[in-house]
């Protein structure tokens, strides 16, 4: 049988080297004429994540769990790379020494998925595969935020005149920030909040929310894409949060095996 290490550490580097790569596209396009150096720097992330993308092509379950974990040590080198790139960033947009199209927002949320991607990377090296109780909140902490985020990012990228689309991003926004603040209140009652009726009841509210958020998304890609509605989205970054929010959900299925066997 595969080792599960493997299987996950293949699965994390297929999601997200793809998702680092888009970053740095997204941050690239958001930039200005002027900012020269900055766009070639997230050209060579481009670069750096495509050539990953190649290597793992070259993996199956079935590669040598070594290998897979000198893998995973070179995959975390660069998530790290791409971290401090972007925490770069965000110092030169806060301190005003660029002025770009990237929100300084979109900016630290895409810095705290590369940090969780590095995060997962070394878990995985340290033998961590299933979630402990308390890592359950805490993801679930971090994912609520990023789709707090996203709703964010979607309201504020629409044109102003789509005010039917505007006003349900703006719903999404209040709804998540809602759920990352029980999650936060469930996260400060540990160890006490990890019984498994609390548990399961915490992932079934989140998983309703997420899912209808997800087909909010879809929604939104397709007009996009179709040019149907005004925005400043890319479809791209479209088809990114919603991947993100289709993750999100496949994590929690992940959880509630864990609690069911556990
Ligand atoms: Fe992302
Ligand atoms: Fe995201």
């Amino acid at each position: 049988m595969a080792n599960p290490i493997v299987v996950r550490s293949l699965d994390e580097i297929k999601f997200w080297s793809r998702i680092m790569k888009e970053h740095a596209l997204f941050l690239s396009l958001g930039f200005t004429y002027e900012q020269k150096q900055l766009i070639a720097e997230a050209q060579q992330f481009i670069a750096l994540f495509e050539r990953i993308e190649e290597k793992l092509a070259r993996f199956t379950i079935n590669s040598e769990l070594s290998q897979v974990q000198a893998f995973n040590n070179e995959v975390y080198q660069a998530a790290a790379a791409i971290w401090s790139y972007k925490r770069k960033v965000l110092g030169l947009t806060l301190r005003c020494e660029i002025r770009s199209n990237n929100f300084p927002l979109l900016i630290d949320h895409i810095s705290r998925e590369a940090a969780y991607f590095a995060n997962r990377l070394k878990d995985l090296n340290s033998g961590i595969l299933a979630p402990k109780p308390e890592a359950i909140i805490e993801e679930n902490v971090f994912f609520l935020r990023i789709m707090a985020d996203h709703a964010k990012f979607i309201g504020h990228l629409l044109d102003p005149s789509e005010r039917k689309l505007v006003e349900q991003a703006r719903e999404f926004s209040h709804d998540f920030d809602q759920l990352v603040f029980q999650a936060v209140d469930l996260d400060s009652m540990q160890p006490e909040s990890e019984t498994k009726p609390i548990l399961s009841y915490f992932l079934n509210e989140n998983k309703v929310s997420v899912a209808s958020l997800r087909d909010f998304k879809k929604t939104a890609r397709e007009l996009i894409e179709a040019c149907r509605i005004k925005s400043n989205i890319h479809p791209l970054l479209a088809d990114h949060t919603f991947r993100e929010a289709e993750r999100f959900l496949e994590i929690i299925d992940l959880f509630e095996t864990s609690l069911k066997k556990a």
